[in-house]
């Protein structure tokens, strides 16, 4: 296990995610600190780990290998700039799970040659399954990418990225798609009540479905049109489901809702983060 002191900007969802992550997951409790700008929200942490916390950020970072930005993007911009003299000094591997906000904003606040791998994680992360892609600037090392993939395989799986650029695509697929699945599984639970069965049978139906879908197209070594078609016979009813879903265009819906949300992706780095 690779070890370092591993401090943590911004305590909210992400980031007690990755800290419980990172504790579960064996790493040296005396090794980590966080910090956030609500001392209650400090609390919650300090009552579940013995962790050293302060709502200081620059304190925090002091002495410490590795520092994971978990706060929002549009306050990213104060929090880099209020940092960097303390990351110019020290040098850490700086990890930025921010929306949209790209390495080269980031290397803007926090000064020239910083470390820096950018990670978009998604929700899923809360429960220990999420997908997260991360892109290594060019002042990554080999050791401090294996730190920035321990980090976030902590939650979920992680895969590297060549290009930067591809971040919004991912964003569209997996830091949005948690919704995407959400709302067909709403849709699916809605219709079958509506035919007859008792809610919680519904729901429990509908999810375990998803989830046997998802965890049989993970393990099978085809892929998943071949899935479909192995599970649709001619003429029966998942045929005659398949059709009214196609010819209504779904397929031609998914891609432009992908296609709106990797556009809002890069709209959004625009906002945030060029400076
Ligand atoms: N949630 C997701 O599914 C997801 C997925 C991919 C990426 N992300 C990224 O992860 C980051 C965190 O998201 P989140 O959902 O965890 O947000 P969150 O719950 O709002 O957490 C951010 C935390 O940072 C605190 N904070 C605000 N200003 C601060 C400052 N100056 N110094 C220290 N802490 C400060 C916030 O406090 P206040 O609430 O009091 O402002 C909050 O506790 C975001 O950049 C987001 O783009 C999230």
């Amino acid at each position: 296990m690779i070890q370092g002191t591993i401090a943590l900007i911004g305590c909210g969802n992400m980031g007690r995610c990755l800290l419980s992550g990172l504790i579960a997951d064996g790493y040296s409790i005396q090794r980590l600190r966080a910090s956030d700008i609500s001392a209650d929200r400090l609390r919650l942490i300090t009552n579940r780990f013995p962790v050293l916390t302060s709502t200081d950020n620059t304190r925090i970072v002091q002495g410490a290998d590795v520092v994971v930005l978990a706060v929002k993007p549009e306050v990213m911009k104060t929090v880099a700039t209020t940092l960097a003299a303390a990351i110019g000094r020290q040098r850490p591997l700086v990890i930025s799970i921010a929306a949209g906000i790209t390495t080269r904003s980031l290397s803007q606040w926090l000064g020239p040659e910083v470390a820096i791998v950018r990670a978009m994680p998604n929700t899923p992360a809360l429960v220990g399954s999420g997908a997260a892609a991360l892109f290594a600037n060019e002042f990554v090392q080999e050791q401090q990418r294996e730190i920035a993939e321990l980090v976030l395989r902590a939650v979920g799986l992680t895969v590297w990225l060549d290009e930067e650029t591809l971040m919004d695509a991912v964003t569209a697929v997996s830091g949005s798609g948690p919704a995407y699945f959400f709302l067909l599984m709403e849709l699916v639970e809605r219709s079958a009540i509506e035919m007859g069965l008792p809610r919680d049978l519904a729901r429990l139906l509908t999810l375990q479905t998803a989830f046997g879908a998802a965890k049989m197209a993970l393990e099978a070594s085809v892929d998943t049109a071949t899935l479909r078609n192995q599970v649709t016979s001619r003429g029966g009813t998942t045929e005659q489901a398949i059709r009214v879903l196609q010819d209504a265009g779904l397929s031609g819906i998914v891609d432009q809702a992908l296609k709106a949300a990797q556009r809002r992706s890069q709209e959004l780095a625009k906002l945030f983060g060029e400076s």
